[in-house]
């Protein structure tokens, strides 16, 4: 099945950075303008300027659209989500811009377990419902791989549930789902009185089903006061890599606690939030192979400062984006917003903010084999942009650019917007 896409505007495949993840300052990115792209069977095989093209490549192919002045990259990848829960917080919203405090209103019982209550209480369909409408619409913004962690179940039942329901969504919906056990989000209710317990359960019953099962690649730990601290932290993820799973860590969110310096020393493959990451923490993420994941939406959502992006980026760490979302913090799915508030508060430079939201993100979830750019033989995850630079991504803030988007080669999603008339040959 051959996929032929040409008069491409201007094709930023992120071909040339290989292997590894993005390091250092990026002004400009490598773009073919007027370009082609031909896929094989849901595979890049190869691309190049137009004047390499040759007719006979439509002879047999599945679909052939012509692009004239549009912008084609990889699918984008959501590194970091809490994709998965029932009901919303907009009441504890409110309360907030009166003044509340995030982790008062977590403090009095509110916040993340309320989540957890209404999860629990929903169904495995209903949560699915929820959970498909919620990747579609993350489709429709261009992302092809999401990432998605447990944590508002916190109990056995309940924590499977949500993971199911990962599994699910990734089989049944165009988009990748990578799947994330986040039982240490918070100590629950139920074992307020002695935390201690609720970790030997992790260790002992929660993290060897949810292995047993194969319902999750990762295990993230939420180390913050109020949730766990670094030697329970050190103890969750140890027992998780020695299980099998990959590790990621909630590190320096709302305060400084040295998660950046425990995420390397345990060898995790991402360090999400780094609001309050120290000066040793920047330089030793730089100096390991650990991703940084930021989440600039909810630096915003919770009127706090960003996180240090441009920093991290000049010492060399490799830096992903990711929206975050979930009911309370940010309840924002939108990557390009991601992006605009990377540059703006982070000063990221628009090349910066696209590589940190393909490439970084996909090694941030462990599938830079699958995902993140659009090298000869990886799957052939791209959107098509109704705009004629990268740049634009991050400028035009809140607007439809979604032309179409590809998983694997094949059409999943093509804006209504746009009409026919536009891919001018398209045979799909
Ligand atoms: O990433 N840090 C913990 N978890 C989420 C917030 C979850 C919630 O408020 O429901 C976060 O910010
Ligand atoms: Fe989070």
């Amino acid at each position: 099945m051959r996929l032929v896409l040409k008069d491409i505007g201007r094709l930023v495949t992120l071909a040339e950075f290989g292997e590894g993840p993005a390091r250092g300052p990026l002004a400009e990115l490598a773009a073919v303008d007027h370009a082609f792209l031909i896929a094989e069977d849901g595979r890049v095989a190869f691309a190049g300027p137009m004047s390499r093209y040759r007719r006979e490549w439509e002879r047999g192919a599945a679909t052939v659209l012509s692009l004239g002045d549009m912008l084609v990259t990889p699918g984008l990848v959501d590194a970091h989500t809490h994709l998965v829960f029932a009901g919303w917080r907009a009441d504890e919203f409110a309360l907030r811009l009166r003044g509340v405090g995030y982790r008062q209103i977590l403090a009095a019982g509110g916040g993340i377990h309320r989540t957890v209550a209404a999860t629990r209480a929903a169904g495995e369909e209903e949560l699915f419902t929820l959970g498909l409408a919620r990747l579609d619409q993350m489709l429709r913004r261009g992302v092809t791989t999401v990432e998605s962690k447990s944590g508002y179940g916190l109990d056995l039942e309940t924590e499977l549930k949500q993971l199911r329901v990962n599994r699910r969504l990734d089989r049944e919906h165009p988009v990748d789902v990578v799947s994330t056990y986040l039982g240490a989000h918070v100590v629950p209710a139920e074992h307020r009185e002695d935390p201690e317990a609720y970790v030997r359960f992790m260790l002992d019953t929660v993290q060897p089903a949810v292995r047993r099962e194969g319902l999750a690649e990762f295990c993230d730990v939420f180390c913050e006061e109020g949730a766990f601290d670094r030697e329970q932290t050190r103890r969750l993820l140890r027992k998780a890599a020695a299980l099998g799973f990959g590790l990621k860590l909630h590190a320096d969110e709302l305060h400084a606690g040295r998660g950046a310096e425990l995420a390397v020393e345990l060898g995790a493959t991402s360090a999400d939030h780094l609001l309050c990451v120290s000066e040793t923490g920047m330089k030793v993420l730089a100096a390991s192979s650990t991703v940084a994941v930021l989440l600039p939406g909810t630096a915003f959502f919770l009127g706090a400062d960003s996180a240090p992006g441009r920093r991290l980026i000049d010492e060399g760490a490799a830096v992903a984006l990711a929206t975050d979302f979930n009911p309370g913090s940010c309840p924002l799915l939108d990557l390009r917003m991601t992006m605009t508030m990377a540059c703006l508060k982070m000063r990221l430079t628009p090349a910066e903010a696209l590589v940190a939201c393909t490439l970084n993100a996909a090694h941030a979830v462990g599938r830079a084999d699958r995902a993140g750019s659009l090298r000869e033989g990886k799957p052939a995850d791209l959107v098509v942009w109704d705009c004629p630079d990268w740049t634009h991504l991050p400028y035009r803030m809140g607007e439809d650019l979604v032309h179409a988007v590809f998983k694997a080669g094949r059409m999943v999603y093509r804006s209504d917007r746009v009409g026919p008339q536009s891919c001018a040959s398209g045979r799909t």
